[in-house]
């Protein structure tokens, strides 16, 4: 009796040790270090060899003077949007979104951040600009997270035009999310050409939408016959619908590159991938306004638009067959460098949480790939999204042009991109010049799945990483 009954001790113990002990090795692997590099996988920071260059010397000379200087106090608090809501999130010198930023193509912008209060720190990313290595704002990855007390001054040329955003690159789906961001506009020596230039930044604060930190709808004024161009920046998780009421008009850039030749179109809606950006052109018609719908949920009024949205048009740009080609400045079928990023999806453990995590060609958090390049090589990255979600994926540091979607060749206007929407069973193959040395980030701008693991980097060889995820500083990018 004794015995039956610890024999059957024993084996309910063998048994639960069977069922959980693969269990909790799982979850003791996944247990991230308490710090860790990002140009590393085993865990450990690698010293490199000596001759590399730390990732925070990539810098613009000091003896260079900025064209643009601004200066950035952030703070959590509640604040008040235009409209006279309540919300709770941070701003930028008392306001989100930020101000805006404007310079000269070729200009030097100079921006201080300051830290006033914001416990877990935070950095300033800058969206679609392709910075030098130091300045990209990733915590963990290209600097320590500025602490509250303490500044971190970015500088770098804008020497693309186009529209931007910046934002924070610490714990960014919460610091994102509640608000610490705001536009970046580079307009071409002499102007951008248009007669009206107006932003339309689409931000959602507790869960309704914004334009240009307006709740439902902002407004921009214009004459009739005047050249209209609107700034589209979501900065949302979420891809949006963009349409447009009371004329036809022009896709003539995407995240910050002018297409060539864009078609005039009516009817059409043009989506825009979270942390994407849209400029669209119009001319303003003779008698009544222009609606430019962000959703159905906002817009930006131009001049006498309509009050309310039309329906959305089923119709939707494929921007694969948009515009006119023209020369990309290099050869994606001499590429140096062949990257496969495969998305998908699997139950296991991040650090030490259980969950339905994203994987990189089947991999957890920290075991994603790095991709390795070096300096002025071709690179094309097949992105395949198996995953059952879309994924807007954010590359730092660089622009890339899609190549084909699904095996079907773009044929439009080079189509340049640095967030681009990949739906679920879609392959886009893209490509690049590996033109700026640093550390990248390449993630999910759904910034969630970032969090939930959706984040692999390029790194070049030759760049020591100095930083760590975790750390003295707590960063977490992510
Ligand atoms: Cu807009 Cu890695 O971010
Ligand atoms: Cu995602």
């Amino acid at each position: 009796m004794r015995f039956s009954r610890r024999a059957k001790t024993l084996a309910a113990v063998a048994a639960a040790v069977a069922v959980f002990a693969p269990i909790a090795w799982l979850w003791q692997a996944s247990l991230l270090p308490e710090s860790y590099s990002v140009a590393h996988t085993d865990g450990h920071a690698d010293a490199g060899s000596d001759d590399d260059i730390p990732v925070d010397k990539l810098t613009v000379p000091d003896f260079e003077a900025a064209d643009v200087r601004v200066e950035l106090t952030a703070e959590r608090q509640r604040f008040t949007l235009a409209t006279g809501r309540e919300v709770d999130g941070y701003t930028l010198n008392g306001a989100s979104p930020g101000p805006e930023i404007r310079a000269e193509q070729g200009q030097l912008v100079e921006v201080v951040l300051v830290n006033s209060d914001i416990a877990e720190g935070i950095t300033l990313h800058w969206h679609g600009v392709d910075v030098p290595g130091a300045m990209d704002g990733a915590a963990g990855v290209t600097q320590d997270a500025v602490a509250p007390g303490e500044t971190f001054t970015y500088r770098f040329f804008a020497d693309q035009a186009g529209t931007f955003w910046y934002h924070s690159h610490q714990v960014s789906h919460e610091q994102v999310l509640g608000g610490l961001l705001g536009p970046l506009v580079v307009v071409p020596a002499g102007g951008s050409g248009a007669d009206a230039d107006a932003l339309a930044l689409v931000h959602v604060y507790d869960g309704r939408r914004t334009v240009n930190g307006r709740d439902g709808q902002d407004a921009a004024a214009a004459s009739p016959g005047d050249t209209v161009r609107v700034r589209v920046v979501n900065t949302d998780f979420g891809v949006m619908p963009v349409w447009v009421d009371g004329a036809p008009f022009r896709v003539a850039a995407v995240d910050g590159t002018d297409l060539e030749g864009p078609d005039e179109i009516a009817g059409t809606a043009v989506e825009v991938a979270a942390g994407g950006r849209v400029d669209l052109v119009f001319t303003m018609p003779a008698s009544g306004g222009v609606r430019v719908n962000l959703s159905a949920s906002a817009a930006l009024v131009v001049g006498d638009g309509p009050a309310e949205p039309s329906e959305q048009p089923e119709d939707v740009l494929d921007l694969l067959h948009y515009g006119s080609k023209a020369d990309i400045g290099f050869d994606p079928d001499a590429a140096d460098r062949v990257f496969e990023y495969g998305i998908d999806r699997r139950p296991g453990f991040l650090d030490g949480k259980p969950g339905f995590w994203w994987t990189v060609n089947g991999e957890l958090v920290p075991d994603v790939p790095v991709f390795t390049v070096a300096y002025g090589e071709v690179v094309v990255m097949r992105v395949a999204n198996d995953s059952g979600e879309a994924h807007p994926m954010h590359l730092h540091g660089h622009h890339a042009v899609v190549l084909s979607r699904n095996g079907i060749e773009a044929t439009g206007s080079p189509w340049w991109v640095d967030s681009l929407e990949v739906r679920d069973g879609e392959t886009y193959e893209i490509a690049f010049v590996a033109d700026n040395p640093g550390l990248w980030m390449d993630h999910c701008h759904n910034l969630p799945h970032a969090a939930e693991g959706l984040v692999a980097h390029v790194a070049y060889e030759g760049v020591a990483a100095p930083f760590l995820i975790g750390g003295p500083a707590g960063n977490h990018p992510e």
